[in-house]
């Protein structure tokens, strides 16, 4: 027979989304309808069979991020341990935790290693999760908190010698001013002074390599955001036809950043009843549905500045694709 996550004697669940969870998701996809252009919130990407699409986006040949990362933090795993000495890891937006073992290896091999705080929305990936990693780390605590890293940082456990990690580039989903700043600084509060952040970030690089990334030739991340549209008529009670809409990605150069939208293939019209929103549109028009800024150091080094962390040591890989920022809070 095989233990429930709570039966577990290392592994305790804090579910921490609160009850206006729903409401606030209904008034955030509202206002984001209602902008212009239109918005659809990016988190609404991610149903099963998004989360399937973006597993295979990781495995593209022109999605360079998750296997540089991974490559990355594979190299300097060490040398991280060595410089914050962290006993315990919390990682936001946890999901599978592949990458999550390359540290807690490297915590076990320095004798260092005590718990594992995974922090995501998705309650069955992370219960799995921590099974998994109990029995793979034997002396391992884990004490996960099922909620939203945007949301609910402050019901995160206090922590003492931590290392919080954020990976795979999902800071530049948030606009730097103010969204990535109230995020940090909110962060910063919750972790107490001294304490450790490895924030993988998205390099500013080579224009056609950053355009091939979000129009891959297999034709994966067009899938992807489409199926934001088949999540919307499914959760939402919208109406959109996915036929009418083009899938669109381009560098922003004024903004740094990689933009997703969905353009309308003639004049239409949409309505998301669940919130009760209608728009028309004209052939042309778009609805954006992800934004993913592009950093490069200095522009790094400002943003944990002014969010309560000094940056201690940049890493990147020999070809400057992507880098990961290790800071301490002040
Ligand atoms: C997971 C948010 C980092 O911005 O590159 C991949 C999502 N979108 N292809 C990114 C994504 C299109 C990805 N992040």
């Amino acid at each position: 027979m095989s233990l429930s996550s709570e039966e577990h004697p290392r592994i305790v669940v804090d579910v921490v989304i609160d009850d206006h969870a729903e409401e606030k998701t209904l008034e955030q996809l509202r206002e984001a309808l209602l902008e212009d252009p239109p918005r659809l919130p990016s988190r609404h990407f991610y149903d099963d069979r998004g989360s399937d699409l973006f597993e295979q986006i990781c495995e593209l040949p022109e999605y360079y991020q998750t296997r540089t990362e991974h490559k990355l933090l594979e190299d300097i795993a060490p040398r991280l341990i060595e410089l914050t000495g962290a006993e315990r890891l919390v990682e936001l937006g946890s999901g599978a935790a592949t990458k999550t073992r390359v540290i807690l290896d490297a915590m076990r091999a320095a004798g260092c290693l005590r718990s594992f705080v995974p922090m995501d929305v998705s309650e069955g990936i992370v219960r799995r999760v921590a099974q998994e990693l109990v029995e793979e780390y034997p002396r391992l605590e884990v004490h996960a908190v099922i909620g939203s890293f945007l949301e609910d940082l402050s019901s995160l456990p206090q922590g003492h010698k931590e290392l919080v990690a954020f990976l795979g580039g999902t800071i530049g989903n948030l606009k730097p001013e103010p969204h990535a700043r109230e995020f940090l600084s909110n962060l910063a509060r919750a972790m107490g002074s001294g304490e450790y952040l490895l924030l993988g970030a998205d390099l500013i690089k080579n224009r056609r390599l950053l355009h091939a990334a979000y129009n891959d030739s297999q034709g994966i991340t067009a899938e992807f955001n489409l199926n934001i549209l088949e999540v919307t008529n499914r959760r939402f009670d919208a109406n959109f036809e996915l036929g009418q809409w083009l899938h669109r990605a381009f560098f922003n150069e004024d903004e740094h950043r990689i933009e997703m939208h969905l353009e309308a293939r003639t004049d239409l019209e949409f309505t998301v009843a669940a919130v009760g929103v209608t728009r028309r549109v004209a052939a042309g028009d778009t609805v954006m549905t992800e934004i993913s800024t592009k950093y490069d150091q200095q522009k790094l080094e400002a943003l944990l500045a002014c969010s309560g962390f000094e940056l201690v040591e940049f890493f990147t890989d020999p070809d400057q694709l992507f880098s990961l920022s290790l800071a301490r809070t002040v």
